[in-house]
């Protein structure tokens, strides 16, 4: 049958439109919380020390009388999205003081808790959120299609239309770059918590770090502090760092990655910063890391964290981050990565070997590239894995000589580490995995 004069059940149509209508209107979830941050609620919650109610929310947001109403519907949808729950307490009215009725009271929940102006740094991401909603930033999603069909490099050099880059604009308008730099500053809080917590080991024995757009340096700070002996440096653009101090173990360079010398160090942090480039700059970015390393002799690496889409687990929450994150990065003509793709990105910039680890639960991957590893090591790495994981790896007779991939589905994470030596040729990851399958 022509798919044209396919005819939906009731049902099925009834269905479709729910998703289409669903899809027109679940930005508004976005808006309310929004409006909730910005009336100050989660604070008012946190310090009212106890689940409020409505009757005590009103006066403190100082919303007018008449949309009490509205609060309460913008209330309910934001518990309806797990920032807010409720429970009903029983409050005993002024005017009728001996009869008791139920009003909900409102409490905060995880996610509304990184909303909260006071606590913990790393658990502060109201910036980070707010960041996204701004008119500047929304801009450019109103006209994708027009960008499509345009010239313009970027969503964003588009609607701008000065003709600047994102970077330029920042540059340009201090306001602006203030609150992108505490949105990152926001992220990084988070990861360089979780990174050093779980993920320690990926800094041991470092002597020196550079943080290659590193913002205004959240991360290297917190590296800096946890390890006292490594020099720490955050190179971004100069509109970015030129007023920052630096402390014993950290300094700042302000510079472009793309024409001035990045400082030499056993290993070059990029977080988030690749996705912000298509694959010419990011080929060219990694090749200059690849130098800045180079002059080390225990073989400098480089450390990315960043986004690997992982098209096996689409149903996923992080998947459907990780895809939103790739429209995003349209904006700056960046793109989120597959495995494969950025394999493709090491390998051309001549790296040899790559470790990734995901940050489980954050959508991102800790990738660790290594400029080199001596032959001896990769083979004692294969020695143990077999010993460790009874892992047999199948090489292939004519490649034997040529050939160390490994590849262990790990228990927890489902993460899986490749490794791949120096000098040796690539075995695409079919092919690996149907080596491993046999
Ligand atoms: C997405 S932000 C990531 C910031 C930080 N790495 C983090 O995750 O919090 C990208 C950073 O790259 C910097 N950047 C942009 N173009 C650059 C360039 N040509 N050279 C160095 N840094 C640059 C920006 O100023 C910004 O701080």
């Amino acid at each position: 049958m022509d798919f044209r004069e396919e005819i939906m059940s009731s049902s099925e149509l009834l269905q479709a439109h729910a998703h289409l209508w669903s899809y027109s209107v679940t930005y508004l979830k976005s808006m309310a919380l929004k409006c909730a941050i910005e009336l100050g609620i989660p604070d008012i919650i946190h310090k009212h020390g106890q689940p409020i109610t409505l009757s005590k929310l009103v006066p403190a947001v100082h919303i007018h009388p008449s949309k009490t109403h509205c609060l309460y519907r913008i209330m309910r949808i934001l518990v309806h999205s797990g920032f807010f729950s409720t429970r009903k307490l029983d409050v005993i009215p002024q005017q009728q003081q001996d009869q008791e009725v139920e009003e909900e009271a409102y409490s905060l929940t995880h996610a509304s808790r990184l909303l909260l102006s006071d606590g913990p740094a790393f658990m502060k991401m109201k910036t980070f959120f707010l960041f996204h909603l701004l008119p500047q930033a929304m801009a450019p999603w109103h006209s994708m299609s027009t960008w499509l069909q345009s010239s313009n490099v970027s969503a964003f050099e588009m609607t701008d239309g000065t003709g600047r880059t994102f970077w330029d604009c920042l540059a340009d308008e201090p306001d602006l770059n203030n609150v992108f730099n505490e949105a990152m500053a926001n992220d990084s809080q988070l990861i360089a918590k979780v990174a050093l917590m779980e993920h320690k080991k990926v800094f041991e024995g470092l002597r020196s770090l550079v943080d290659v757009g590193g913002g205004t340096g959240t991360m290297a700070k917190a590296v800096a502090s946890a390890f006292p002996h490594i020099k720490c440096t955050v190179f971004d653009l100069p509109h970015v760092v030129s007023n920052l101090e630096g402390t014993d173990n950290l300094n700042f360079v302000g510079g472009s990655v793309f024409s001035d010398a990045m400082p030499p160090a056993d290993a070059i942090l990029l977080k988030l910063f690749l996705h912000d480039w298509d694959d010419e700059k990011s080929l060219t970015i990694l090749k200059r890391c690849k130098e800045a390393v180079q002059g080390n002799d225990k073989g400098g690496k480089v450390i990315v964290i960043d986004i690997i889409i992982d098209q096996k687990n689409m149903e996923k929450e992080p998947s459907e981050i990780q895809l939103c994150n790739d429209i995003l990065m349209m904006a700056v003509a960046g793109r989120e990565r597959t495995l494969v793709e950025w394999e493709k990105l090491f390998l051309a910039a001549g790296f040899t070997e790559y470790n990734v680890t995901p940050i489980v639960g954050s959508a991102r991957s800790l990738i660790e590239t290594n400029r080199c590893i001596p032959v001896w090591i990769l083979l004692s790495i294969r020695l143990k894995l077999r010993r460790f994981f009874g892992i047999r790896v199948r090489v292939p007779e004519e490649q034997k000589e040529q050939l160390v991939t490994v590849e262990i589905p790990s228990v927890a994470s489902r993460s899986s580490i490749f490794v791949l030596g120096k000098d040796f040729d690539l075995v695409k990851e079919s092919e690996t995995n149907a080596l491993l399958r046999d």
